[in-house]
């Protein structure tokens, strides 16, 4: 937990407090990218790279963030992003921490197969919220089902299956920490979902995964269920056009926070080519990697998400103080993105144009 001393500003403050509060193991498992992390940084570093051209005097007395995701009404345009294990983060309450602050906030959360809490209580937790649940192609299939039914019967909105992870990325700082306490969860930060048949130790869930998967996987998913598929680990329109001929409703660009396949390109960057893979279907854009400031957000509505998800930052939140850092999290970026609406001239969602954010280069390439 942080010092009460401590002050927190900005979504960066809680990952430099969380550092320090952690065992070093601990924060390389929730901190590190894939390899030689650039990805990681990419997906920074990239927002970074995006200017605004805002729209000046323009009545900006009220602002409204609200927007539908898959039909339901949510307060602002971002989300959390499945993270695992949010009760090594938060003892006392993990992911039920994360689905009260989530729903106090007005937004939405995706919960991780790999919970440390059961799908029943985080449901309990959230009260009214909405809930997305996650799943991925494991060996066993009905683990995949069972997960799937228990969402439903628990009232979540939507799954959410996690495309690209048929194993695990390589993290070095994971390997080099193989007989650290990472790999040794104590009983209350196991994935009390998956009933996988190992024992304790973290790294052992990658030998569960299903490498044969196929897009014959999604048919079956669907066939299961007839909540709404968001297809997450999308990174080029050809996977969106085939997420689309297969039946999903929502697609979350994402490269799972760097954490998987080195080189991937940034969300940010890719994300216009996916919205124009899809134009036409109906199928929503989200996009996760890298959110961290509410001009972030804004940049992605700019390109064409829907809405934004983000991980990290909430585990950051939950280690420094439980529930109100998660909420304080998530209530400081939404005013950032409000004061960022005012400052760009748009009062709500529709008014935000892709004219709005242009690449550095436009203003290298332009002759004024
Ligand atoms: C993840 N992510 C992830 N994704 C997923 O589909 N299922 C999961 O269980 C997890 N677990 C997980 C654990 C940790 C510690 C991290 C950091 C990430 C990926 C996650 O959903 C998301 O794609 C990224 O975290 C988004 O990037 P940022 O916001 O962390 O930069």
């Amino acid at each position: 937990m942080a010092a009460d001393s401590e002050s927190f500003v900005c979504l960066e403050d809680f990952e430099k407090s969380a550092r320090k509060h952690l065992l070093q193991s601990r924060v390389d498992y929730f901190t590190d990218g894939c390899n030689e992390q650039f990805t990681l940084k990419e997906n920074i570093e990239a927002f970074k790279r995006y200017r605004l051209r805002p729209r000046l005097l323009r009545d900006v007395s009220k602002i409204d963030l609200s927007t539908t995701l898959l039909g339901q009404h949510i307060f602002w345009p971002v989300g959390v992003s499945p993270t695992a294990f949010h009760r090594i983060a938060d003892y006392a309450e993990g992911e039920k921490a994360t689905a009260r602050a989530t729903h106090s906030e007005g937004s939405v959360m995706i919960l991780s197969c790999a919970s440390t809490c059961t799908i029943e209580d985080v449901a309990t937790a959230s009260a009214s919220g909405i809930l997305w649940m996650q799943v991925m192609f494991f060996k066993r299939r009905e683990i995949t089902e069972s997960l799937v039914k228990r969402a439903e019967a628990a009232g979540f909105k939507a799954i959410v299956v996690t495309i690209d992870q048929p194993v695990f990325g390589k993290k070095y700082s994971i390997d080099k920490n193989k007989t650290s306490v990472w790999f040794k969860l104590h009983a209350h930060e196991r994935p009390v979902n998956l009933n996988l048949g190992i024992k304790d130790k973290g790294g052992e869930i990658a030998a569960t995964l299903d490498r044969t998967a196929t897009w014959e996987e999604i048919k079956w998913l669907k066939s299961i269920t007839n909540l709404p598929l968001v297809l997450k680990g999308i990174t080029t329109g050809d996977q969106a056009r085939n997420a689309v001929e297969h039946g999903a409703s929502g697609i979350l660009v994402s490269n799972h926070g760097g954490r998987q396949l080195d080189y991937l390109p940034a969300t940010i960057d890719v994300l216009p080519e996916v919205v124009a893979a899809v134009e036409g279907s109906g199928v929503e854009v989200y996009l996760d990697g890298g959110v961290r400031h509410g001009t972030d957000v804004f940049k992605a509505l700019a390109r064409g998400a829907r809405a934004v998800f983000i991980g990290r930052p909430i585990i950051w939140g939950l280690t420094c103080k439980g529930y109100e850092g998660a909420k304080q999290v998530l209530s400081i970026l939404r005013e950032e993105v409000n004061t960022t609406m005012s400052l760009m001239g748009c009062t709500n969602v529709n008014e935000i144009a892709p004219s709005m954010v242009v690449h550095e280069d436009y203003f290298r390439k332009s002759k004024l």
